[in-house]
């Protein structure tokens, strides 16, 4: 059954419930079983975080994410005309190094909600949740170096583990620009461009070649495969910037405001501050006047959400999210694959600007 669900990607159209799901199904029983590698209780810190367990290690069915990211690294093996499960090995490493980012970012963020449950750092500690997230992070090369038994040669998986590698570096240095960005009151569009290019775009960047190179790719062709997962990464951070704005909290399963609440110099808000009219000014008095730790009220922020739309932060944030979709479907031009892979890469970048959590 699941065989022939692979297979069907390469043939017909399928929709992107159906390939998210398909990477589930792939990547979970790795995915499970690298996570039972952790000594306690840094295993139950981790299966709590993925959904798999209450905070008192019952199991449970929990909301472990969308698995966007192992969805491109199944197709990406697919392009190259490799086998999904080949790509999925890839999508598991990723798939850790980004619940790594999460555990410590829900910590950094001060966010106490996620998945539509409490984060990891408010349940057990801080310290308990920034260790298993490095733990999370060292997993990630562990899957890809020292799997037992599977096709993939090890010089491949080395390749496959240097893109990992420095993704996660690029990761963590976006990562470092966004705090700092707290801290400063103007940031322009470019800035933030960069910063989101590596926070979000690195790791999709990698997503989107790992499964290529695990299946014997040339380095040429990851790359330009890597290209569309970068502008389809930017694309995805510009609608989570627009999402944790404007959004229903409890479709987002994250609080509303948060990004507002702690200055975060997101695409709207450098959007709006560039704009220069009276909302913005207005925007950048108030950015002014207040400070991390100030505790806000519901109103001022409502007002600044107010004043970012007015200002034409979101419209330019969500434009932004079309034109990095647009450069990622025009980059897959440069990558000959099967139609039923590019169709399937096709859905997944519009699921991306459409999605809604
Ligand atoms: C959230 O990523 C962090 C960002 C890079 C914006 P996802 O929205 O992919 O998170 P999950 O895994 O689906 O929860
Ligand atoms: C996403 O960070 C990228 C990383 C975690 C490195 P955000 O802080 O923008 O993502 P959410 O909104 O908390 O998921
Ligand atoms: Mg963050
Ligand atoms: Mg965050």
């Amino acid at each position: 059954m699941k065989e022939s669900l692979a297979n069907t990607a390469l043939h017909a159209q399928l929709s992107a419930t159906a390939l998210l799901e398909r990477s589930r199904d792939l990547c979970m029983p790795r995915l499970r079983e690298a996570v039972s590698r952790l000594a306690s209780p840094m295993d139950m810190v981790a299966a709590y975080h993925f959904g798999w367990t209450d905070r008192h290690g019952k199991p449970t069915i929990g909301d472990g994410g969308k698995m966007v990211r192992p969805a491109l690294a199944a197709l990406s093996a697919q392009a190259v005309g490799g086998d999904p499960a080949a790509g999925s090995l890839g999508g598991v490493a990723v798939e850790l190094v980004h619940n790594f980012s999460l555990l410590h970012d829900d910590f950094m963020d001060g966010d106490q909600i996620r998945r539509n449950r409490a984060t990891a750092w408010t349940v057990f500690n801080p310290t308990l949740a920034i260790l298993t997230g490095d733990a999370l992070l060292m997993l990630a090369s562990e899957v890809l170096l020292n799997s037992p038994a599977h096709s993939t040669s090890l010089h491949d998986r080395a390749r496959a583990a240097q893109r990992l590698t420095t993704a996660s570096r690029r990761l963590i240095d976006g990562q470092a620009s966004d705090l700092s960005f707290e801290h400063r009151d103007r940031i322009t569009i470019q800035n933030c461009l960069e910063m989101e290019g590596k926070k979000t775009g690195a790791l999709l960047a990698c997503a989107s070649a790992v499964g290529a190179v695990l299946a014997g790719a040339d380095d040429a062709t990851a790359d330009a495969l890597g290209r569309y997962g970068h502008h389809l990464g930017l694309a995805f951070q510009a609608v989570d910037d627009v999402l944790g704005i404007w959004s229903d909290p409890e479709v987002t399963g994250k609080p509303r405001w948060g990004d507002l609440r702690r200055r975060k110099k997101s695409l709207p808000v450098c959007a709006a501050l560039a704009e220069g009219g009276t909302a913005s000014q207005r925007l950048a008095d108030l950015l002014a006047a207040t400070h991390n730790g100030d505790h806000e009220d519901e109103q001022q922020l409502a007002e600044q959400a107010s004043l970012i739309e007015a200002a034409g932060g979101r419209a330019w944030a969500e434009g932004e999210a079309r034109r990095q979709h647009d450069k990622a479907i025009a980059g897959l031009d440069e990558v000959t694959m099967p139609e039923g892979v590019r169709a399937s890469f096709v859905t997944l970048a519009e699921f991306v600007v459409n999605r809604k959590r």
